[in-house]
């Protein structure tokens, strides 16, 4: 199908062939180590830092932070043991309790990290929220499970609707925990917890309705901890940097616990996307591995030569998620930067890695990899039966693995919707694979769009958008799009005595993005006398948008004889 690129022999990697992981596999091995450290129970928070200060390893780096470009500060995992165990006391002496969910809304910065951390640590559920999270973002999360707590600063806070969240009992500013003086009869001890309690929760967005409340338990830190050795291959001087904010399921397992549970030392960089300033920070700190999306990979590849004027020897491989990675930005990496990418599929419910690419393996550019060693994916037709290779169908994993999620937060129904067929997950993706094993991604069977790798749900938008006064109805879709892989774009009507201008349409986009957040916001609207729907119930047909939407983009494209 196409040619398959190489490991290059002369970088280190200490990882067994696909075949030697499928045969070694044994993911009930680590059970005990990691699931069953005191009396059978466990907590991840320890794993992820008191184990290697348990084990020697306290002097060791296990941040390096970056702001604006600069290296402002660096943390052993003695120094981060002491911060967590601090913020549980904190978090104790303000009456969390095992099971409580706590959110955390705070910028990409260690004390973010920090903050997971001390909540999971004292047996609580951890829901990061994304940094760009707008008012109704924020209170529709924290509203859907119940959270008491909430941990953000003075900036953010602003964004909190405290009054709509009836459920929420404190928030806590970061300068005020750091500056919290607990009384000395509290513990900062770790809570040993089931393997089946609350580790962490995820919203995210389907093609339908709120965001759901992905639930993760403990028993995941295995997958978190073999495919961050397998699949991240991390080597005990390396320095990792996964790009994504731990509000993302990206940022929290392969941004915290992956490399952590395998005792990285990490890199934590907050602000946007700056090709030079990237290269820098892999020059200036020796980044061995990068995590990121195939959105900033295309743009690092429109830079052109611009990598030249860095040192990049540092780096081994190169991690691709969230979207499509183009064949043709594998080849640039390959030919430019001597360096593989290698794509992995996975999701927010999936709690880790499916579908990777071993450093140890051949990479075929186009395809997201092979199944992970241990976990089975098929290609099932519409009756849930499995597809020969090469066929496009809906792409299923095999179902138990360990960091499969648990429930949807309070919605058993969607949970069991995933599971229609015995014995699989439906993801919701198509896709076909070939005779070696090889996954390609063929897009969505559903509505969801995806933009610079980031899942937004059209009704969310929808819902916003008629939340304004001049808006009848809206349709939501993703338009295919060059860098972003696609951007949102709205078909709107229009209320009587509204009239289509420049300035009303920008004061729909400034709607949504203050609202709800600017990743959601549409790039594009257009106004229509009417909207597609089905006859019956008079529901908006995104596809129709959609199709009409490409066949105007092909029309343009195809010049009129
Ligand atoms: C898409 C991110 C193509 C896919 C970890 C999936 C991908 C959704 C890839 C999950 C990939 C993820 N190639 N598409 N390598 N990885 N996707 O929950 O549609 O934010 O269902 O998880 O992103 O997005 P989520």
């Amino acid at each position: 199908m196409t040619t398959a690129l190489s490991p290059k022999s002369d970088r280190k990697h200490n990882l067994p062939s696909y075949q030697e992981a499928v045969n070694s596999h044994d993911w009930k091995a680590l059970e005990g180590e990691l699931l069953g450290r005191k009396d059978g129970k466990c907590n991840a928070s320890y794993e992820a830092v008191d184990r290697h200060v348990a084990e020697g390893y306290g002097g060791k780096t296990a941040l390096h932070y970056v702001k604006d470009g600069v290296l402002e500060s660096s943390l052993t995992f003695g120094e981060l043991q002491q911060k967590v165990e601090h913020y549980a006391k904190v978090l104790r002496s303000h009456g969390v309790t095992k099971g409580d969910r706590v959110f955390i809304f705070l910028p990409k910065n260690p004390e973010c990290y920090v903050a997971i951390l001390a909540t999971i640590r004292i047996g609580a559920i951890a829901g990061p929220l994304f940094e760009a999270f707008m008012e109704d973002a924020v209170r529709d999360r924290i509203n859907d499970c119940g959270g008491t707590l909430l941990i953000t600063d003075q900036d953010l806070i602003k964004r909190v609707p405290a009054k709509d969240i009836p459920s929420l009992q404190k928030i806590l500013l970061i300068e005020d925990m750091n500056a919290a003086q607990p009384d000395s009869s509290i513990s900062g001890d770790v809570e040993w917890v089931d393997k089946e309690d609350g580790l962490l929760i995820h919203y995210t967005s389907g093609s339908t309705g709120k965001p759901k409340g992905v639930f993760h338990v403990h028993r995941s830190l295995i997958h978190h901890a073999v495919s961050g050795k397998w699949v991240l291959d991390i080597q005990d001087d390396d320095v990792y940097w996964c790009t994504s904010h731990p509000g993302w399921v990206t940022g929290s397992v392969y941004g915290l616990f992956a490399p952590w549970l395998n005792r990285a030392t990490i890199v934590i960089q907050g602000g946007r996307f700056k090709a030079e300033s990237w290269y820098k920070i892999i020059e200036d700190l020796q980044v061995t591995t990068l995590y990121s999306a195939p959105t900033a990979f295309r743009l690092l590849k429109a830079k052109g030569d611009l990598y030249k004027d860095y040192d990049l020897s540092s780096l081994r491989h190169i991690l691709s998620v969230g979207e499509p990675l183009n064949p043709d930005v594998i080849t640039w990496a390959w030919d430019n930067l001597q360096l593989r990418i290698h794509d992995t599929w996975w999701m927010t419910e999936t709690g880790g890695h499916i579908i990777v690419n071993l450093p140890s393996e051949p990479i075929k550019p186009g395809s997201m990899g092979r199944a992970f060693p241990g976990i089975q994916v098929g290609i099932l037709d519409e009756e849930g039966k499995e597809l020969p290779p090469n066929t496009i169908g809906q792409l299923a994993v095999k179902t138990p693995w360990p960091g499969l999620m648990q429930d949807i937060w309070g919605d058993r129904g969607k949970y069991d919707s995933y599971f229609v067929y015995p014995g699989w997950y439906i993801s919701g993706d198509l896709a076909l694979k070939d005779e070696d094993g090889y996954v390609f991604f063929q897009g969505r069977n559903d509505d969801m769009i995806n933009s610079s790798g980031e899942r937004i749900g059209p009704f969310e938008v929808e819902s916003k958008l008629i939340e304004h006064p001049a808006v009848a109805e809206a349709g939501v879709i993703g338009k295919p799009d060059p860098v972003r892989g696609e951007i949102v774009k709205a078909f709107i009507t229009l209320r009587d005595g509204y009239e289509e201008t420049p300035e009303l349409l920008e004061s729909l986009r400034l709607f949504v993005r203050k609202n709800l957040a600017a990743h959601a916001a549409p790039r594009e609207i257009e106004v229509m006398a009417e909207l597609p729907k089905t006859q019956i119930s008079g529901k908006i047909l995104r596809r129709e948008l959609k199709q009409w939407e490409l066949e105007k983009e092909l029309a343009l494209k195809t010049p009129s004889e």
